[in-house]
């Protein structure tokens, strides 16, 4: 059951609802309001648009009240802001060795889960470790698993580097896999879905940026992927990753202990205008 209400007081029968579900599964009813016929309930998309569109908040769907959402008007970042966090976002490799504070962390994550999924699956699970002592923890398990492959001279050969990484913290304390960052997160999704890869990668892309607008560092770490998915696959298991999830990425975030003053100056951009 959707639970699609129209508050037929406000409604101004405008027909936003229906020109803009992806589904097209609303109608005019005979009353002359929006409504969607029990048999095509099945196709529904839960996107939720048809309660985002409506400018009197008449509409109801899956329980949800239009007064609890925000109101967009005025709401978004200011474009030459949004451009500089863009260009300005910095992968940070030197944290500060501090938990964040807890209510700003579950507030990032939040967020992030926002992002879009393919036909909004809405699957992306985020796995992560909310205190430096747990990434010491899986940092522990990691170096471990690195020792046995290098003793039992199991590593494969393409990821020679690993026993550098493992050699450089045992002997120096620098840790190149994690970054001695105080938080890991792994944005996994079932492979059943119809785009695990991308949804992942677009829920840490989030993730990345309002984590940065918050003053947080990150850093996409295809270091610890590889390790965590490839090398070591108990790992997963320790972190409760699901078996059927395709792990997306892993990205590594605190406060940072580095300030960037400038932008950096990439080359232009490789825009292709075909046909
Ligand atoms: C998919 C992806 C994987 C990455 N993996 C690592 C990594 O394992 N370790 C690391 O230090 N940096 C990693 N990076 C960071 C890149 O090296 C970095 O983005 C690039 O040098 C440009 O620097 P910037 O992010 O500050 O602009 C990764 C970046 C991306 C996008």
């Amino acid at each position: 059951m959707l639970d699609f209400e129209i508050n037929k007081q406000n409604c101004t029968r405008c027909g936003l609802c229906v020109a803009d579900c992806p589904a097209r599964i609303i109608s005019i009813s005979e009353d002359g309001y929006p409504a969607i016929a029990i048999e095509k309930e099945v196709v529904c998309y839960k996107c939720q648009h048809c309660l985002a569109i409506c400018p009197t908040g008449s509409v109801s769907i899956l329980g949800l009240d239009p007064a609890s959402s925000t109101i967009l008007a005025g709401g978004y970042p200011d474009p030459d802001k949004l451009e500089t966090l863009i260009k300005g976002r910095r992968s940070v490799r030197r944290y500060k060795d501090e938990n964040l504070d807890p209510a700003l962390l579950q507030k990032l994550l939040e967020v992030a889960w926002h992002a879009p999924t393919g036909v909004n699956s809405r699957q992306v699970r985020f796995t992560v470790l909310d205190s430096k002592d747990k990434v010491a923890q899986l940092r522990d398990a990691v170096m471990t698993g690195l020792g046995r492959m290098v003793k039992e001279n199991t590593m494969p050969k393409e990821m020679g580097s690993y026993a550098n990484f493992l050699r450089i913290w045992e002997n120096h304390n620098i840790d190149i896999l994690f970054r001695s960052a105080p938080h890991l997160l792994i944005a996994s999704a079932p492979l059943s879905v119809a785009t695990p890869d991308p949804d992942c990668l677009i829920a840490l892309t989030y993730f990345e940026l309002f984590a940065q607008a918050n003053g947080v560092g990150t850093l996409w770490n295809g270091l610890a992927k590889k390790a965590i998915n490839d090398l070591l696959p108990e790992t997963r298991h320790l972190l409760d990753i699901p078996d059927d999830h395709l792990v997306g990425y892993v990205m590594v975030f605190g406060y940072p202990d580095v300030h960037f003053t400038r932008t950096v100056q990439h080359r232009p951009a490789l825009i292709h205008r075909a046909l």
